[in-house]
């Protein structure tokens, strides 16, 4: 069975060292997944009020994106030992109108990228504090808090350093099997 799985990247920087980490996990993923990046950027923030009158485009396909895949991938930096405003954002937004979250039951996988040794650890584990209310089934083994993230890329986005090849695959191939184990029938649903 083949699995759409939505690629969320918690960095809106052109150089983002979590975009290239996102890049290279779909290069490595089994043939049965097809990794899509679903971009945050243009989100405006959420507000209750705009919702009532009306939600914008934005908003909308956001969450028709979200609502088509099968399993989500979050790939994300640490700001200030949390989730950058924009993630947060952007799992607000896919959380409403109330009782028509788009990331309900879906399978979920995180990994962290830092330049710093502790790979984004606080941002990971706020994370997964947000996915348990959201009933999103998250990865648990092997976690993955990537740390010396401006030395694992080369300019074409490669994997430059040893090893990190190798966990990353295996950490995408354990994303699969989970999908396997965890997905919905029909992911409209
Ligand atoms: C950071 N950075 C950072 N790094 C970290 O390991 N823990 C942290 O708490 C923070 N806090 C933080 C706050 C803010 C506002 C910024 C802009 C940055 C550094 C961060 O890891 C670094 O900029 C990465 O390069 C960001 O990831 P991308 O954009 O390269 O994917």
């Amino acid at each position: 069975q083949r699995f759409r799985v939505a690629v969320v990247v918690g960095s809106l920087r052109r150089e983002s060292i979590n975009r290239k980490a996102a890049l290279a996990l779909s290069r490595l993923a089994p043939d049965n997944l097809d990794l899509e990046l679903v971009e945050i950027g243009d989100l405006p923030l959420y507000d209750e009020d705009v919702e009532a009158a009306g939600p914008p485009e934005a908003w909308t396909r956001f969450r028709e994106n979200i609502a088509r895949a099968d399993a989500v991938l979050f790939v994300s930096p640490e700001y200030n030992r949390s989730v950058p405003g924009a993630l947060k954002n952007a799992i607000d937004v896919g959380s409403r109108p109330y009782g028509k979250s788009a990331w309900a039951g879906k399978p979920a996988a995180i990994m962290t990228v830092s330049p710093g040794a502790i790979g984004g650890f606080g941002a990971n584990h706020h994370l997964r504090q947000s996915l348990v209310f959201l009933d999103m089934p998250v990865l648990q083994q092997p976690e993955a808090y990537v740390g010396d993230g401006f030395n694992l890329f080369g300019e074409d986005g490669t994997i430059t350093k040893d090893g990190t090849e190798a966990f990353f695959k295996k950490f995408i191939e354990a994303f699969a099997r989970w999908i396997e184990r965890t997905a919905k029938d029909d992911p409209a649903r």
